[in-house]
């Protein structure tokens, strides 16, 4: 488990031996111009890993905050996903491309595949295998997998997934693949961990910020970091973000750790990969 000192410098050891960030900004449905300014303030605040995908829209904007920040590229932890369209072998290697051009970056630090699309992922990884060995990507992993599809892909494979990123947050607290990933080595990657802001105004959440003095948002991604998680929130209002990163200041107590480990509901605000087969 990383010792959670600073937005800068807490990170966790991948499987493959890269140093992921614990906290990192999000980007799905951030505008262009949005996007950019929203990773030039979070670097300025401190963040070292933006989580990007080739459907967002938004890699040359990524990219283009990440050079005009003047933060040395290798301190910057970058993540683009390979999206449902461009799954199977010859196509993943293409895509792979195609990011690098528009981040107009040599190489990202994570590659995922996005979702476990049927009857593709398995070449898709392969796929990923080869540009991990090519060095366009240090480290690979998965996104939406469930406990069946990383069965599968363990199965077949030498290389384990360095992460899996997935909805994560405490009324979405699937223990079950919490502790199988765990066991495999795999970093569990929270995405929308605020619920996609759907459960900020819960009143279990605010009696906790109220008692810790911090805001709602605070507290949701607090407990994830003190679960080993990765979580990636998104916002592009730079107070937001300045206020996400600011987590590491304040610890949540292991009576209300617990408590919050009761909150669970299933409340799902993405895509459903539970159903996939
Ligand atoms: N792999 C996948 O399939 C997948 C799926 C979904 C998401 N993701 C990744 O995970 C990231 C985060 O997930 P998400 O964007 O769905 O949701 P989220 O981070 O849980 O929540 C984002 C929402 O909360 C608001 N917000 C952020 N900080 C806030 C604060 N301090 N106080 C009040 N509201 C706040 C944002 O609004 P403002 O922007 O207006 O501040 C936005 O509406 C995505 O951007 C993406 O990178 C991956």
């Amino acid at each position: 488990m990383s010792e959670l000192k600073s937005i800068t410098d807490s990170t966790l050891l991948t499987n493959q031996k890269n140093s992921v960030p614990v906290l990192g900004l999000g980007v799905w449905k951030s505008k262009p111009k949005e996007c950019y300014a929203a990773v030039k303030s979070a670097l300025e605040s401190g963040y070292r890993h933006i989580d990007t995908a080739a459907i967002y829209g938004n890699e040359s904007e990524v990219g283009e905050a990440i050079r005009d920040s003047g933060i040395p590229r290798q301190e910057i932890f970058v993540v683009t996903k390979l999206w449902n369209a461009d799954q199977g072998y010859d196509s993943a290697l293409i895509a792979i491309d195609k990011s690098l051009q528009k981040l107009a970056l040599d190489y990202v630090d994570m590659y995922l595949i996005h979702f476990p699309v049927t009857g593709k992922r398995k070449d898709s990884w392969r796929a990923l295998g080869k540009i991990k060995e090519s060095g366009k990507a240090k480290s690979i992993g998965v996104s939406n997998f469930m406990q069946n599809h990383l069965e599968e892909l363990l199965a077949d494979t030498d290389i384990i997934p360095a992460m899996n990123q997935v909805e994560f947050h405490p009324f979405l607290n699937d223990v079950k693949l919490y502790d199988y990933c765990r066991e495999k080595g795999i970093l569990l990657e929270a995405y929308s961990p605020l619920a996609h802001g759907k459960k900020l105004e819960d009143p279990k959440v605010t009696k906790l910020a109220n008692k810790y003095g911090k805001s709602n948002a605070q507290i949701l991604i607090r407990w994830g970091l003190q679960k080993g998680l990765v979580l990636i929130p998104k916002s592009v209002s730079a107070g937001r973000i300045s206020e996400n990163g600011n987590v590491f200041d304040f610890h949540i107590s292991s009576e209300d750790m617990n408590e919050m480990e009761t909150w669970n509901e299933n409340f799902r605000t993405c895509w459903d990969p539970t159903e996939t087969i």
